[in-house]
């Protein structure tokens, strides 16, 4: 119970990585508002039997919206974690093809989100005397061929804004980290696809099987995996932890495939024929 008597806002809380950490940081007996733009999703989490966690519509695009949010846990007692977690695959087009308005639209849900939830939170937690703040970044911060170009671009700017404001919150005694998970089974690739019912149900299937052989570690990335950093972070057990992340990939970024998959021949098998 790491996190009794606190309060946390975890955005984009009613499905994947956002929900599955709601439950953790509940289950560990903190209260949590949940904030998402699919109420369908938000309400049914918030009838979970814990009865820790409710949910309030909200649109992460939307600062006046982000700003309620967290002052509804204020007004609730006081806020003490804020994990800034919304997101969703954004402007799929290469930097040569992008309009400006889907640029903006992408940064706007993935970045500017994450920078706002931080500026309306901090004071709160200041006048509280502190509080933990933790921001889902993504191995597509790290390097290309994992996601689009504006979400990527957005996702690295979620790594830096965390030191920055770890710098700049440090006095308050609010702590700034960010997780960075890998190839998670979620319903971010159906949904940045627009699938649904059966389309989207096949295609979740075949995602689960592709996450499973993406990275060393063979079996699929799931949400549980991520929200258990996450929980790590926002608890005391990282009370000397600011301005970092935890890598949660199964070792996708150890290297290059042929480094740790013995089905691929590396550099040095190709050219034993050379050798005979
Ligand atoms: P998900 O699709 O299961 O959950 C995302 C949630 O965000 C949904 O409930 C959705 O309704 C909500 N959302 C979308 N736009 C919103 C808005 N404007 N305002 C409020 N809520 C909004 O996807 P997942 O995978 O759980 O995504 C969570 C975070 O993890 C995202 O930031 C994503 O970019 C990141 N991530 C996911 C990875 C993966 O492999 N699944 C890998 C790396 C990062």
């Amino acid at each position: 119970m790491r996190f009794s008597g606190k309060r946390a806002v975890v955005t984009g809380g009613a499905s994947g990585i956002g929900r599955a950490t709601a439950l953790r940081l509940a289950e560990e007996g903190c209260a949590v508002i949940v904030g998402d733009i699919d109420a369908a999703a938000g309400n049914a989490l918030a009838e979970t039997p814990n009865g820790r966690i409710a949910f309030r519509r909200t649109d992460v695009t939307q600062a006046e919206q982000i700003e309620a949010l967290v002052a509804a846990a204020d007004a609730a007692g006081g806020l003490d974690i804020l994990f800034n977690n919304a997101g969703a695959g954004g402007a799929r087009e290469p930097i040569d093809q992008i309009s400006p308005e889907d640029w903006d639209r992408t940064q706007a849900l993935l970045l500017r989100s994450v920078a706002l939830g931080i500026r309306y939170a901090a004071p709160l937690m200041a006048k509280r005397g502190g509080g933990a703040i933790v921001n889902t970044s993504s191995v597509s911060a790290l390097a290309s061929g994992f996601a689009p170009t504006a979400y990527s671009t957005a996702k690295a700017g979620v790594l830096h804004l965390t030191k920055i404001a770890a710098a700049d919150l440090a006095q308050h005694k609010i702590r700034v980290n960010a997780v960075v998970p890998g190839f998670i089974a979620t319903n971010i690739f159906t949904s940045t696809l627009g699938l649904e019912g059966t389309a989207r149900d096949q295609a979740n299937a075949a995602i689960a099987g592709m996450a499973a052989q993406a990275q060393p570690i063979q079996r699929t990335g799931r949400p549980e995996d991520i929200a258990a950093a996450v929980a790590f972070l926002a608890s005391d057990d990282a009370a000397f932890v600011t301005g970092t992340h935890i890598l949660v990939d199964g070792g996708l970024t150890i290297g290059t495939r042929q480094s740790w998959d013995p089905t691929q021949p590396g550099l040095f098998a190709a050219l034993e024929q050379f050798a005979a």
